[in-house]
């Protein structure tokens, strides 16, 4: 267990100066930021000095989330999308860019799972519902933003993917599993896609996870 965690999360990569020295200054759009793993990376980028732009449908635990940042000396601001609905995305997108000169680093961590025997899945529209949020909602939200993040010289994507996104496959979570492993592999293209060096694509593969 000891061994695990030191090669899975090194001391490194838990270091607070560390992460200051890599987010201070940057701005960072974080979606899925109203709860679990999304608000905690807020708090904790906001805390490390990154400006945090911050996206979910929940606009009260969002605006809540900006006064605690703000209130701690952060710097944060709330912008309500639901991506399921991509006719939302260019106005929210042009709001966000016309208040924020620069993106640095896109944190796509809005997600959802379903656990249900896929013969009972089809009349709840399960894998429809996970793929416009895990699949195709966050990628044409990194669509809309990535065209300026290349033409001020390219920026850094993190996928908050999912161990469920690849083998072993897994009875009652077929829809969640699909949906995760399309946008995974879809995300891993978006690097190459982008040219050389224009977007560097990192996926963080989480397991099990309990933000306090
Ligand atoms: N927790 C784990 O053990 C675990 C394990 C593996 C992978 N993951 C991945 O980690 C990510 C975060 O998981 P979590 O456990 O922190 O989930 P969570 O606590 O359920 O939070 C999910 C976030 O996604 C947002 N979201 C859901 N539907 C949305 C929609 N239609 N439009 C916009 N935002 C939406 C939610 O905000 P609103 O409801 O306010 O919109 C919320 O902020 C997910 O991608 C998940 O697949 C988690």
């Amino acid at each position: 267990m000891y061994l695990a965690r030191l090669l899975l999360s090194p001391p490194s990569c838990r270091s607070r100066e560390h992460l200051r020295q890599a987010v201070a200054g940057k701005t960072i759009l974080i979606t899925g930021a109203s709860f679990g793993i999304g608000r905690a990376a807020a708090l904790l980028l906001a805390e490390a000095g990154a400006e945090v732009l911050l996206l979910a449908r929940s606009g009260d635990q969002l605006a809540e989330l900006a006064d605690t940042i703000r209130a701690n000396g952060g710097q944060a601001s709330a912008y309500t999308l639901d991506l399921s609905k991509p006719a939302e995305f260019a106005p929210v997108a042009a709001q966000i860019q016309a208040a924020h000169p620069q993106i640095h680093i896109i944190i796509s961590n809005a997600g959802k799972s379903i656990r249900r025997p896929v013969l009972q899945s089809s009349e709840k529209q399960d894998l429809e519902r996970l793929l416009a949020v895990n699949f195709s909602g966050p990628a044409a939200l990194l669509l809309a933003l990535l065209p300026r993040m290349l033409a001020q010289g390219g920026g850094q994507i993190v996928n908050v993917s999912s161990v469920s996104a690849g083998p072993p496959p897994l009875p009652r979570w077929a829809a969640y599993q699909g949906s995760k492993a399309g946008f995974d592999l879809w995300f891993r293209s978006l690097g190459p896609s982008c040219g050389a060096g224009a977007c560097a694509c990192a996926a963080c593969i989480c397991r099990w996870c309990v933000p306090a």
